[in-house]
């Protein structure tokens, strides 16, 4: 994409200065906007896209100095660099112009080869730094974003998709000032050595759009690899006879590239094309730590995921270890977890008290691993010395799980779920609020399922039988065992117990 014309206003009160500047900048094919006076000038700078302003110092009205203190301290337009012409280089006429902000001088009547360089120039200037403060924008804008993924980053509900999208919205930027940045850009998933789907997004109507693309890019894109994974391309790149099936692949796609940067991945490509203006180094610097963050924190997610599987299936391993109750496949315990998380969503909890309950409740009866097979397996009731040894394995669990943070919900559930709401239970003889709620929420979840399981020394009960014990009490288990909330959870929520049961049963 070609630079648009340079618009250069001239401010003269004289129509014969305004009428030679006129030709001598059309003929070298700037764009020309004329003012007679410096309200008009101003008004001119308010309402049209001016690159450079050459400024007659003496006027009436609002004289030179006037017009160019007004454009110097106004955020907006400070950036225009403005020539002062003036009839006599006096020195005091110089400083009062340095004080007004002005870039240049030239002195009048002015020498045409004079004037054309110093307009070539500051254009130039005028160029790089309009350039700076885009690319500044454009790299704040990427680090807020980046920023704000980072305080909210959740690694097991990181979604890479959604983030790749945030990041080519900031790429293409969705505010019609953003002129500079790509028109389109096109992103290639893959995984597993497999091409992935391709994605086209642009910008309509101030929202990011995204539609899938026809082919895929990866093969064409080959014919750009070199050492590195970045490339920019400008038009005389892109005719190269290497690129041609590259472009013509576009152009089936209804795609014309003027310019473009790309990244290449075994994972993830990414390329920018149609920026609105020429791409260089600096612009694939960008887009390759853009991609890179995006990549880390993909990585990151996936390794804390895994870390948190092999830690939920260590806990379940070990729960598993100390079953005591003949059961092969583990059901037991992955029900009890599930009744727990059915509860604490009942009672308000957060998503992230209920994913641990549900986790860490399966290991409320670890302790039965220091348990005698010969008391755990006893076909009849326990002698009152043998329950004695029994209900140690609240204190073992405790002692098994250890102190270190990430087991301290399992910890506290090991030793209180057998604690009663009456203060009847074990070990401690605790009391209504001084149980942890995890523990009262174990001790109706663990009775449930024990009473719907054949035990060594009980049947079955079926669930309207065990809703009976639970709600009306058959002497060994009471209501007033239990937290007067969850037994009431529990009635709203006996259907769903039902159900649990019978999906994991066996
Ligand atoms: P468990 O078998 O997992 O039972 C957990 C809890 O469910 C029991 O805690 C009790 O509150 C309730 N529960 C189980 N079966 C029945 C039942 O038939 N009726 C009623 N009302 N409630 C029942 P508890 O009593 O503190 O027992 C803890 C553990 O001690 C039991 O875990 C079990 O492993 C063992 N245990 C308890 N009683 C006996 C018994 O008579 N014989 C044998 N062999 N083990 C027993
Ligand atoms: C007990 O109270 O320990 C045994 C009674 C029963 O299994 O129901
Ligand atoms: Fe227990």
């Amino acid at each position: 994409m070609t630079d648009p014309t340079p618009r250069i206003l001239c401010v003269d009160d004289e129509p014969m200065n305004l009428s030679l500047l006129e030709a001598m900048l059309t003929s070298q094919g700037y764009d020309v906007i004329k003012a007679e006076n410096g309200r008009e000038a101003l008004s001119k700078i308010w309402s049209e896209h001016i690159d450079v302003v050459l400024l007659d110092v003496m006027m009436p009205g609002v004289d030179g100095f006037e017009v160019c203190r007004k454009i110097k301290s106004d955020e907006r337009y400070r950036s225009i660099p403005v020539v002062l012409l003036t009839a006599y280089a006096a020195r005091e006429n110089r400083i009062t112009g340095i004080e007004a902000g002005a870039e240049d001088f030239i002195a009048k009547p002015f020498d045409v080869v004079e004037v054309l360089a110093r307009i070539g120039m500051l254009l130039r200037v005028k160029g790089l730094n309009d350039r700076l403060n885009s690319a500044y924008g454009n790299i704040t804008s990427l680090i807020t974003f980046g920023e704000e993924i980072i305080a909210k980053f959740d690694p097991l509900r990181f979604d890479f998709m959604a983030y790749i999208t945030g990041i080519v919205g900031r790429i293409i930027g969705t505010s019609p000032d953003m002129t500079d940045n790509p028109r389109i850009v096109l992103v290639g998933f893959s995984g597993n050595g497999r091409a992935g789907g391709w994605h086209k997004y642009e910008c309509a109507g101030g929202m990011l759009i995204s539609a899938p693309l026809a082919a895929d890019l990866g093969p064409e894109l080959a014919a750009l690899a070199t050492s590195r994974r970045i490339a920019y391309l400008n038009q005389a790149d892109l005719e190269s006879t290497e690129l041609q099936r590259l472009t013509a692949t576009l152009a089936g796609m209804s795609i014309r590239p003027v310019n473009m940067v790309c990244y290449q991945s075994d994972s993830l490509s990414l390329c920018a094309l149609n920026y609105g203006r020429q791409v260089t180094g600096y612009d694939a610097e960008v887009l390759n730590s853009v991609v890179a963050q995006s990549l880390f924190l993909k990585s990151l997610a996936i390794q804390v995921k895994e870390t948190e599987d092999a830690f939920a299936y260590t806990v379940y391993a070990l729960a598993r270890a100390a079953e005591a109750n003949d059961d092969d496949t583990g059901n037991h315990i992955k029900r009890v977890g599930e009744y727990c998380a059915l509860i604490a969503r009942q009672l308000g909890m957060s998503g992230q008290y209920i994913d641990l309950i549900r986790l860490q409740g399966q290991m409320h009866d670890v302790g039965k691993l220091h348990i005698p097979a010969a008391i755990l397996k006893k076909p009849g009731k326990l002698d009152p010395e043998e329950f004695k040894v029994m209900k140690q394995h609240t204190m073992y669990g405790a002692k098994i799980l250890g102190d270190h943070v990430r087991l301290a919900l399992a910890r506290s559930i090991a030793l209180t779920h057998h604690e009663r709401y009456d203060g009847g239970g074990y070990p401690r003889g605790l009391k209504g609020e001084e149980i942890p709620i995890e523990g009262r929420i174990l001790n109706l979840a663990d009775q449930y399922d024990a009473l719907r399981n054949h035990r060594v020394y009980k049947p079955a009960f079926d669930h309207d039988t065990t809703f009976r014990i639970i709600t009306e009490g058959d002497g060994r288990t009471m209501p007033h065992h239990f937290d007067p909330q969850i037994l009431k959870a529990f009635r709203e929520l006996a259907g769903a117990f039902a159900e649990i049961y019978e999906k994991l049963n066996g």
